[in-house]
Protein backbone atom coordinates (compact mmCIF):
# COMPACT_ATOMS: atom_id res chain seq x y z
CA UNK A 1 0.00 0.00 0.00
CA UNK A 2 1.00 3.65 -0.84
CA UNK A 3 2.39 5.86 1.96
CA UNK A 4 2.87 9.28 2.06
CA UNK A 5 6.58 10.17 3.45
CA UNK A 6 6.34 13.56 5.30
CA UNK A 7 9.50 16.04 6.24
CA UNK A 8 8.49 18.50 9.11
CA UNK A 9 9.73 22.08 9.45
CA UNK A 10 10.18 23.56 5.54
CA UNK A 11 8.81 27.01 5.34
CA UNK A 12 6.51 26.65 2.24
CA UNK A 13 6.74 29.42 -0.08
CA UNK A 14 5.12 30.00 -3.45
CA UNK A 15 1.61 30.00 -5.36
CA UNK A 16 -0.53 26.95 -4.55
CA UNK A 17 -3.71 26.94 -7.58
CA UNK A 18 -7.21 25.69 -5.68
CA UNK A 19 -8.72 23.05 -7.96
CA UNK A 20 -12.02 22.46 -9.08
CA UNK A 21 -14.57 22.14 -6.15
CA UNK A 22 -15.04 18.53 -4.66
CA UNK A 23 -18.29 18.44 -3.65
CA UNK A 24 -19.39 20.52 -6.65
CA UNK A 25 -18.03 18.21 -9.08
CA UNK A 26 -19.10 15.35 -8.23
CA UNK A 27 -22.64 16.39 -8.36
CA UNK A 28 -22.24 18.51 -11.66
CA UNK A 29 -20.90 14.86 -13.16
CA UNK A 30 -24.66 13.24 -12.70
CA UNK A 31 -26.31 16.08 -13.68
CA UNK A 32 -25.28 15.81 -16.76
CA UNK A 33 -27.12 13.05 -17.48
CA UNK A 34 -30.19 15.58 -17.07
CA UNK A 35 -29.43 16.66 -20.31
CA UNK A 36 -30.93 14.90 -23.72
CA UNK A 37 -27.30 15.13 -25.85
CA UNK A 38 -24.31 17.51 -24.84
CA UNK A 39 -22.77 18.97 -21.45
CA UNK A 40 -19.80 20.69 -20.92
CA UNK A 41 -18.12 21.01 -17.33
CA UNK A 42 -14.99 23.28 -16.84
CA UNK A 43 -12.68 22.67 -14.22
CA UNK A 44 -13.07 19.55 -13.12
CA UNK A 45 -10.27 18.40 -10.57
CA UNK A 46 -8.14 15.20 -11.26
CA UNK A 47 -9.50 13.00 -7.97
CA UNK A 48 -10.42 9.93 -7.35
CA UNK A 49 -14.20 10.49 -6.80
CA UNK A 50 -14.22 11.41 -10.14
CA UNK A 51 -12.65 8.59 -11.93
CA UNK A 52 -15.17 6.08 -10.01
CA UNK A 53 -18.22 8.83 -11.47
CA UNK A 54 -16.53 8.64 -15.05
CA UNK A 55 -16.53 4.90 -14.81
CA UNK A 56 -20.38 4.77 -13.74
CA UNK A 57 -20.87 7.30 -16.64
CA UNK A 58 -19.28 4.47 -18.89
CA UNK A 59 -21.31 2.11 -17.47
CA UNK A 60 -24.66 4.54 -18.38
CA UNK A 61 -23.53 4.30 -21.76
CA UNK A 62 -22.16 7.73 -21.99
CA UNK A 63 -19.19 9.15 -24.08
CA UNK A 64 -17.27 11.69 -22.75
CA UNK A 65 -13.89 13.13 -23.55
CA UNK A 66 -11.79 15.16 -21.05
CA UNK A 67 -8.81 17.64 -21.73
CA UNK A 68 -7.25 19.90 -19.90
CA UNK A 69 -9.96 19.36 -17.04
CA UNK A 70 -12.97 20.55 -19.66
CA UNK A 71 -15.33 17.84 -19.45
CA UNK A 72 -17.65 17.13 -22.38
CA UNK A 73 -19.96 14.17 -22.02
CA UNK A 74 -22.67 12.67 -24.81
CA UNK A 75 -25.29 11.53 -23.24
CA UNK A 76 -27.26 10.87 -26.44
CA UNK A 77 -26.89 6.88 -25.94
CA UNK A 78 -28.16 7.51 -22.33
CA UNK A 79 -29.26 3.46 -20.88
CA UNK A 80 -30.62 2.99 -17.32
CA UNK A 81 -28.80 0.11 -15.66
CA UNK A 82 -28.18 -0.45 -12.20
CA UNK A 83 -25.38 1.30 -10.88
CA UNK A 84 -22.83 -1.68 -9.71
CA UNK A 85 -22.07 -1.48 -6.04
CA UNK A 86 -18.48 -1.40 -5.86
CA UNK A 87 -18.62 2.12 -7.72
CA UNK A 88 -21.19 3.05 -5.84
CA UNK A 89 -19.76 2.51 -2.24
CA UNK A 90 -16.63 4.48 -3.63
CA UNK A 91 -18.21 7.53 -2.78
CA UNK A 92 -20.90 9.36 -1.18
CA UNK A 93 -22.00 11.26 -3.97
CA UNK A 94 -22.75 8.53 -6.31
CA UNK A 95 -26.57 9.38 -4.52
CA UNK A 96 -26.99 11.73 -6.94
CA UNK A 97 -27.64 9.52 -9.41
CA UNK A 98 -30.74 8.51 -7.58
CA UNK A 99 -32.05 11.80 -8.04
CA UNK A 100 -30.51 12.12 -12.06
CA UNK A 101 -31.77 8.75 -13.40
CA UNK A 102 -35.35 9.09 -11.63
CA UNK A 103 -35.57 12.35 -13.56
CA UNK A 104 -34.89 11.14 -16.99
CA UNK A 105 -36.36 7.38 -16.62
CA UNK A 106 -38.46 7.45 -13.75
CA UNK A 107 -36.39 4.72 -12.25
CA UNK A 108 -33.22 3.89 -10.33
CA UNK A 109 -31.36 0.96 -8.71
CA UNK A 110 -28.19 1.73 -6.62
CA UNK A 111 -27.15 0.35 -3.74
CA UNK A 112 -26.30 2.41 -0.37
CA UNK A 113 -23.16 5.34 -1.33
CA UNK A 114 -20.31 5.20 0.47
CA UNK A 115 -18.17 8.06 1.68
CA UNK A 116 -15.72 8.66 5.07
CA UNK A 117 -17.18 7.09 8.15
CA UNK A 118 -17.32 10.41 10.34
CA UNK A 119 -20.92 9.71 11.27
CA UNK A 120 -24.14 7.36 10.13
CA UNK A 121 -25.11 9.16 7.18
CA UNK A 122 -28.70 8.54 6.62
CA UNK A 123 -30.28 9.49 3.14
CA UNK A 124 -33.85 9.42 4.21
CA UNK A 125 -34.18 13.40 3.75
CA UNK A 126 -33.46 12.81 -0.24
CA UNK A 127 -35.55 9.64 0.35
CA UNK A 128 -38.45 11.70 1.81
CA UNK A 129 -37.85 14.67 -0.98
CA UNK A 130 -38.32 11.93 -3.77
CA UNK A 131 -41.60 10.61 -2.57
CA UNK A 132 -43.23 13.87 -2.22
CA UNK A 133 -41.98 14.41 -5.97
CA UNK A 134 -44.48 11.09 -6.58
CA UNK A 135 -41.61 7.99 -6.33
CA UNK A 136 -42.02 5.30 -4.60
CA UNK A 137 -38.80 3.91 -2.79
CA UNK A 138 -37.87 0.13 -2.01
CA UNK A 139 -35.02 -1.06 -0.21
CA UNK A 140 -33.85 -4.50 -0.86
CA UNK A 141 -30.91 -5.40 1.23
CA UNK A 142 -29.04 -2.79 0.28
CA UNK A 143 -29.98 -1.34 -2.14
CA UNK A 144 -33.10 1.10 -3.50
CA UNK A 145 -35.10 0.87 -6.15
CA UNK A 146 -36.79 4.22 -6.66
CA UNK A 147 -39.57 4.55 -9.26
CA UNK A 148 -42.32 6.62 -10.27
CA UNK A 149 -44.92 6.97 -12.98
CA UNK A 150 -44.45 10.83 -12.79
CA UNK A 151 -42.85 13.16 -10.65
CA UNK A 152 -44.87 16.31 -9.96
CA UNK A 153 -43.50 19.21 -8.01
CA UNK A 154 -43.80 19.72 -4.26
CA UNK A 155 -43.39 21.71 -1.27
CA UNK A 156 -40.74 19.84 0.84
CA UNK A 157 -39.45 21.18 3.82
CA UNK A 158 -35.82 19.37 5.02
CA UNK A 159 -36.24 18.55 8.86
CA UNK A 160 -32.39 19.67 8.60
CA UNK A 161 -30.81 21.70 5.86
CA UNK A 162 -28.33 18.59 3.94
CA UNK A 163 -26.00 19.51 1.42
CA UNK A 164 -27.10 16.22 -0.10
CA UNK A 165 -30.71 16.05 0.05
CA UNK A 166 -31.21 19.54 -1.48
CA UNK A 167 -28.98 18.87 -4.46
CA UNK A 168 -30.50 15.63 -4.63
CA UNK A 169 -34.34 17.15 -4.69
CA UNK A 170 -32.95 20.11 -7.12
CA UNK A 171 -31.94 17.51 -9.53
CA UNK A 172 -34.45 15.07 -9.64
CA UNK A 173 -37.33 18.28 -9.60
CA UNK A 174 -35.62 19.84 -12.67
CA UNK A 175 -37.47 17.58 -15.18
CA UNK A 176 -40.74 16.98 -13.03
CA UNK A 177 -44.29 18.28 -14.10
CA UNK A 178 -44.65 22.22 -12.48
CA UNK A 179 -43.47 23.69 -9.33
CA UNK A 180 -41.10 22.45 -6.50
CA UNK A 181 -40.39 24.33 -3.34
CA UNK A 182 -37.58 23.32 -0.93
CA UNK A 183 -37.49 25.27 2.49
CA UNK A 184 -34.73 25.08 4.82
CA UNK A 185 -32.82 24.09 2.23
CA UNK A 186 -28.77 24.17 2.72
CA UNK A 187 -27.11 27.11 1.18
CA UNK A 188 -23.68 25.77 0.40
CA UNK A 189 -21.61 27.40 -2.42
CA UNK A 190 -21.90 24.09 -4.62
CA UNK A 191 -25.49 23.50 -4.49
CA UNK A 192 -25.60 27.51 -6.16
CA UNK A 193 -23.34 25.67 -8.57
CA UNK A 194 -25.17 22.73 -9.39
CA UNK A 195 -28.69 25.44 -9.63
CA UNK A 196 -26.27 27.45 -11.97
CA UNK A 197 -25.67 24.25 -14.06
CA UNK A 198 -29.50 23.31 -14.16
CA UNK A 199 -30.40 26.39 -15.67
CA UNK A 200 -27.88 26.50 -18.20
CA UNK A 201 -29.53 23.53 -19.48
CA UNK A 202 -32.87 25.29 -19.56
CA UNK A 203 -34.17 25.07 -16.18
CA UNK A 204 -35.53 27.71 -14.03
CA UNK A 205 -34.26 27.65 -10.66
CA UNK A 206 -34.41 30.98 -8.04
CA UNK A 207 -33.24 31.13 -4.52
CA UNK A 208 -30.33 28.01 -5.05
CA UNK A 209 -27.88 30.29 -1.75
CA UNK A 210 -30.72 31.09 0.06
CA UNK A 211 -33.17 28.57 2.57
CA UNK A 212 -35.63 28.40 -0.23
CA UNK A 213 -35.36 27.18 -3.37
CA UNK A 214 -38.20 27.27 -6.38
CA UNK A 215 -37.34 24.83 -9.23
CA UNK A 216 -39.54 24.55 -11.72
CA UNK A 217 -39.41 21.40 -13.69
CA UNK A 218 -38.91 21.44 -17.32
CA UNK A 219 -39.45 18.39 -19.94
CA UNK A 220 -36.31 18.10 -21.93
CA UNK A 221 -33.37 19.96 -20.64
CA UNK A 222 -30.08 19.94 -22.60
CA UNK A 223 -26.56 21.78 -23.48
CA UNK A 224 -25.61 22.65 -19.80
CA UNK A 225 -22.59 24.47 -19.15
CA UNK A 226 -20.72 25.27 -16.12
CA UNK A 227 -17.50 25.97 -14.43
CA UNK A 228 -16.95 24.12 -11.22
CA UNK A 229 -16.57 26.78 -8.96
CA UNK A 230 -13.14 26.91 -6.57
CA UNK A 231 -12.84 24.60 -4.05
CA UNK A 232 -13.33 26.26 -0.61
CA UNK A 233 -12.43 23.08 1.78
CA UNK A 234 -8.62 23.14 -0.53
CA UNK A 235 -8.23 26.53 -0.22
CA UNK A 236 -9.24 27.39 3.43
CA UNK A 237 -6.70 23.73 4.12
CA UNK A 238 -3.65 25.46 2.08
CA UNK A 239 -4.65 29.03 4.16
CA UNK A 240 -4.44 27.40 7.50
CA UNK A 241 -1.14 24.99 6.57
CA UNK A 242 0.43 28.72 5.84
CA UNK A 243 -0.69 29.95 9.07
CA UNK A 244 1.26 27.01 10.22
CA UNK A 245 4.03 27.06 8.18
CA UNK A 246 3.93 29.30 5.39
CA UNK A 247 6.21 32.28 3.96
CA UNK A 248 4.32 34.61 1.90
CA UNK A 249 2.24 31.63 0.30
CA UNK A 250 0.19 32.70 -1.99
CA UNK A 251 -3.11 30.56 -2.46
CA UNK A 252 -4.99 31.57 -5.89
CA UNK A 253 -7.59 31.23 -7.56
CA UNK A 254 -10.14 31.09 -4.47
CA UNK A 255 -13.84 32.48 -3.94
CA UNK A 256 -13.20 35.05 -0.52
CA UNK A 257 -17.04 34.76 -0.14
CA UNK A 258 -17.00 31.25 0.70
CA UNK A 259 -14.67 31.06 2.92
CA UNK A 260 -15.49 34.52 5.30
CA UNK A 261 -16.43 32.26 8.34
CA UNK A 262 -13.00 31.09 8.41
CA UNK A 263 -10.90 33.60 7.52
CA UNK A 264 -12.74 35.50 10.24
CA UNK A 265 -11.48 32.59 13.09
CA UNK A 266 -8.21 32.63 11.96
CA UNK A 267 -8.03 36.62 12.59
CA UNK A 268 -9.80 35.91 16.12
CA UNK A 269 -6.64 33.54 16.50
CA UNK A 270 -4.29 36.76 15.90
CA UNK A 271 -3.29 35.12 12.21
CA UNK A 272 -3.01 37.87 9.70
CA UNK A 273 -2.83 37.73 6.16
CA UNK A 274 -3.46 39.78 2.51
CA UNK A 275 -6.01 39.44 0.54
CA UNK A 276 -6.68 39.85 -2.75
CA UNK A 277 -9.77 39.67 -5.79
CA UNK A 278 -9.30 35.90 -5.70
CA UNK A 279 -6.70 35.13 -3.57
CA UNK A 280 -4.64 34.75 0.27
CA UNK A 281 -1.21 35.63 1.04
CA UNK A 282 -0.36 34.11 4.17
CA UNK A 283 3.00 33.56 6.68
CA UNK A 284 3.42 31.64 9.75
CA UNK A 285 1.93 33.05 12.80
CA UNK A 286 3.85 32.95 15.84
CA UNK A 287 1.23 34.20 18.42
CA UNK A 288 -1.50 32.01 17.64
CA UNK A 289 -4.26 32.52 19.91
CA UNK A 290 -6.96 30.06 21.37
CA UNK A 291 -10.42 29.72 20.21
CA UNK A 292 -13.52 27.86 20.17
CA UNK A 293 -15.33 26.79 17.18
CA UNK A 294 -18.88 25.38 16.57
CA UNK A 295 -19.08 23.54 13.31
CA UNK A 296 -22.58 24.69 11.40
CA UNK A 297 -23.60 24.52 7.66
CA UNK A 298 -22.71 27.05 5.26
CA UNK A 299 -22.31 30.41 6.15
CA UNK A 300 -21.58 29.34 9.49
CA UNK A 301 -18.09 27.54 10.36
CA UNK A 302 -17.47 24.22 7.91
CA UNK A 303 -17.24 20.98 9.71
CA UNK A 304 -15.29 19.69 6.40
CA UNK A 305 -12.42 22.35 7.90
CA UNK A 306 -12.60 21.61 11.81
CA UNK A 307 -10.03 18.90 11.61
CA UNK A 308 -7.26 20.99 9.90
CA UNK A 309 -8.31 24.01 12.31
CA UNK A 310 -7.72 21.23 14.86
CA UNK A 311 -4.04 21.49 13.68
CA UNK A 312 -3.37 24.94 14.51
CA UNK A 313 -4.86 25.24 17.34
CA UNK A 314 -2.34 22.99 18.86
CA UNK A 315 -0.29 25.96 18.20
CA UNK A 316 -1.90 28.29 19.62
CA UNK A 317 -0.74 29.46 22.98
CA UNK A 318 -3.81 28.02 25.77
CA UNK A 319 -7.33 25.87 25.52
CA UNK A 320 -9.64 25.99 22.52
CA UNK A 321 -12.75 23.71 21.55
CA UNK A 322 -14.10 22.06 18.26
CA UNK A 323 -17.90 21.87 19.26
CA UNK A 324 -18.83 19.17 16.06
CA UNK A 325 -22.58 19.72 15.19
CA UNK A 326 -23.21 17.84 11.97
CA UNK A 327 -21.14 15.00 12.59
CA UNK A 328 -20.83 12.47 15.45
CA UNK A 329 -17.53 10.70 14.93
CA UNK A 330 -15.29 13.45 13.45
CA UNK A 331 -12.17 13.58 16.15
CA UNK A 332 -10.82 10.34 14.87
CA UNK A 333 -7.48 12.34 13.76
CA UNK A 334 -7.38 13.97 17.45
CA UNK A 335 -5.94 10.38 18.32
CA UNK A 336 -3.09 10.72 15.96
CA UNK A 337 -2.39 14.64 16.83
CA UNK A 338 -2.25 13.18 20.31
CA UNK A 339 0.70 10.42 19.44
CA UNK A 340 2.39 13.16 17.82
CA UNK A 341 2.51 15.19 21.23
CA UNK A 342 -0.48 17.33 21.27
CA UNK A 343 -3.11 17.34 24.25
CA UNK A 344 -6.40 16.60 22.93
CA UNK A 345 -9.19 15.67 25.08
CA UNK A 346 -12.44 14.39 22.95
CA UNK A 347 -16.13 14.00 24.83
CA UNK A 348 -18.28 13.12 22.65
CA UNK A 349 -18.89 16.04 20.09
CA UNK A 350 -16.69 18.63 21.75
CA UNK A 351 -12.62 18.57 21.62
CA UNK A 352 -10.22 20.18 23.89
CA UNK A 353 -6.85 21.52 22.73
CA UNK A 354 -4.28 22.96 25.01
CA UNK A 355 -1.30 24.35 23.43
CA UNK A 356 0.68 25.24 22.45
CA UNK A 357 2.80 22.03 22.44
CA UNK A 358 5.92 20.53 19.63
CA UNK A 359 4.74 17.91 17.31
CA UNK A 360 6.93 15.10 16.37
CA UNK A 361 6.56 13.11 13.43
CA UNK A 362 4.87 9.85 14.03
CA UNK A 363 3.55 6.50 11.80
CA UNK A 364 0.50 7.72 11.05
CA UNK A 365 -3.35 6.12 10.06
CA UNK A 366 -5.03 8.46 7.64
CA UNK A 367 -9.10 8.14 9.28
CA UNK A 368 -10.96 10.17 6.64
CA UNK A 369 -10.32 12.89 4.19
CA UNK A 370 -10.41 15.86 6.26
CA UNK A 371 -8.73 13.88 8.88
CA UNK A 372 -6.10 13.18 6.66
CA UNK A 373 -5.81 16.58 5.90
CA UNK A 374 -5.05 17.79 9.13
CA UNK A 375 -2.29 14.89 9.93
CA UNK A 376 -0.55 16.21 6.71
CA UNK A 377 -0.59 19.49 8.24
CA UNK A 378 0.69 18.18 11.64
CA UNK A 379 3.40 16.49 9.78
CA UNK A 380 4.55 19.35 8.22
CA UNK A 381 5.40 21.53 10.92
CA UNK A 382 6.74 18.43 12.83
CA UNK A 383 9.96 17.63 13.84
CA UNK A 384 11.24 15.08 11.60
CA UNK A 385 9.39 12.47 9.23
CA UNK A 386 5.94 11.20 9.22
CA UNK A 387 4.91 8.30 7.23
CA UNK A 388 1.33 8.59 6.41
CA UNK A 389 -0.70 5.42 5.90
CA UNK A 390 -4.32 5.08 4.36
CA UNK A 391 -3.85 7.83 1.52
CA UNK A 392 -6.13 7.02 -1.09
CA UNK A 393 -8.86 9.14 1.73
CA UNK A 394 -6.34 11.71 1.02
CA UNK A 395 -5.98 11.44 -2.30
CA UNK A 396 -9.68 11.28 -2.83
CA UNK A 397 -9.90 14.92 -2.20
CA UNK A 398 -7.60 17.28 -2.84
CA UNK A 399 -6.32 17.28 -6.61
CA UNK A 400 -2.11 16.80 -7.02
CA UNK A 401 -1.64 17.24 -3.48
CA UNK A 402 1.81 16.00 -3.27
CA UNK A 403 2.87 18.01 -6.18
CA UNK A 404 1.38 21.27 -5.01
CA UNK A 405 2.72 20.80 -1.80
CA UNK A 406 6.65 20.10 -3.61
CA UNK A 407 6.32 23.03 -5.55
CA UNK A 408 5.97 25.38 -2.47
CA UNK A 409 9.33 23.68 -0.43
CA UNK A 410 7.19 20.82 1.65
CA UNK A 411 9.39 17.22 1.53
CA UNK A 412 6.35 15.23 0.66
CA UNK A 413 6.43 12.09 -1.68
CA UNK A 414 4.66 9.06 -2.21
CA UNK A 415 6.45 5.86 -1.81
CA UNK A 416 5.87 2.26 -1.91
C1 LIG B 1 -21.73 17.14 2.12
C2 LIG B 1 -20.29 17.10 1.71
C3 LIG B 1 -19.38 16.88 2.91
C4 LIG B 1 -19.69 17.88 4.01
C5 LIG B 1 -21.18 17.93 4.31
C6 LIG B 1 -21.55 19.02 5.30
C7 LIG B 1 -20.47 16.20 -0.54
C8 LIG B 1 -20.20 15.07 -1.46
N1 LIG B 1 -20.12 16.02 0.74
O1 LIG B 1 -22.01 15.84 2.64
O2 LIG B 1 -18.04 17.04 2.49
O3 LIG B 1 -19.01 17.47 5.18
O4 LIG B 1 -21.91 18.15 3.10
O5 LIG B 1 -21.11 20.23 4.85
O6 LIG B 1 -20.93 17.24 -0.94
N2 LIG B 1 -28.44 13.79 7.19
C9 LIG B 1 -29.52 13.05 7.58
N3 LIG B 1 -30.37 12.58 6.60
C10 LIG B 1 -30.17 12.83 5.29
C11 LIG B 1 -29.06 13.62 4.90
C12 LIG B 1 -28.21 14.08 5.88
O7 LIG B 1 -29.73 12.79 8.75
O8 LIG B 1 -30.97 12.38 4.46
C13 LIG B 1 -27.49 14.28 8.21
C14 LIG B 1 -26.11 13.66 8.05
O9 LIG B 1 -26.00 12.41 8.67
C15 LIG B 1 -25.22 14.70 8.71
C16 LIG B 1 -25.93 16.02 8.36
O10 LIG B 1 -27.29 15.66 8.03
O11 LIG B 1 -25.23 14.52 10.09
C17 LIG B 1 -25.30 16.77 7.19
O12 LIG B 1 -25.34 15.98 6.04
P1 LIG B 1 -25.33 16.59 4.57
O13 LIG B 1 -25.37 18.08 4.63
O14 LIG B 1 -26.34 15.88 3.79
O15 LIG B 1 -23.88 16.16 4.09
P2 LIG B 1 -23.52 15.35 2.81
O16 LIG B 1 -24.30 15.85 1.65
O17 LIG B 1 -23.48 13.91 3.10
Amino acid sequence: MPKLKIEGGNLLTGNIEISGSKNSAVALLPAAILCSSKSKILSVPKIRDIEYLLKILEVLNCKYEIKNQELEIDTTSLKNFPIPEDLSEQMRASYYFMGTLLARFHYAEISFPGGCVIGARPIDLHIKGFEALGAKVTLIKNKYIIEAEELTGAHIHLDFASVGATINIMLAASRAKGETIIENAAQEPEIVNVAEFLISAGCEITGAGTNKIRIMGRENLDNGEINVCPDRIEAATYIIMGALIGKNLCIKNLNLNHIESVLKKLSECGVSYETKENEVIISKCTKILPTSIVTETYPGFPTDIQPPFATLLTQANGISSILETIYESRFKYAESLKSMGAITITEQNLLTIKGHTKLTAQNLYVPDLRGGAALVLASLIAEGTSYLDNISLILRGYEDIVEKLTNVGAKIQIIE
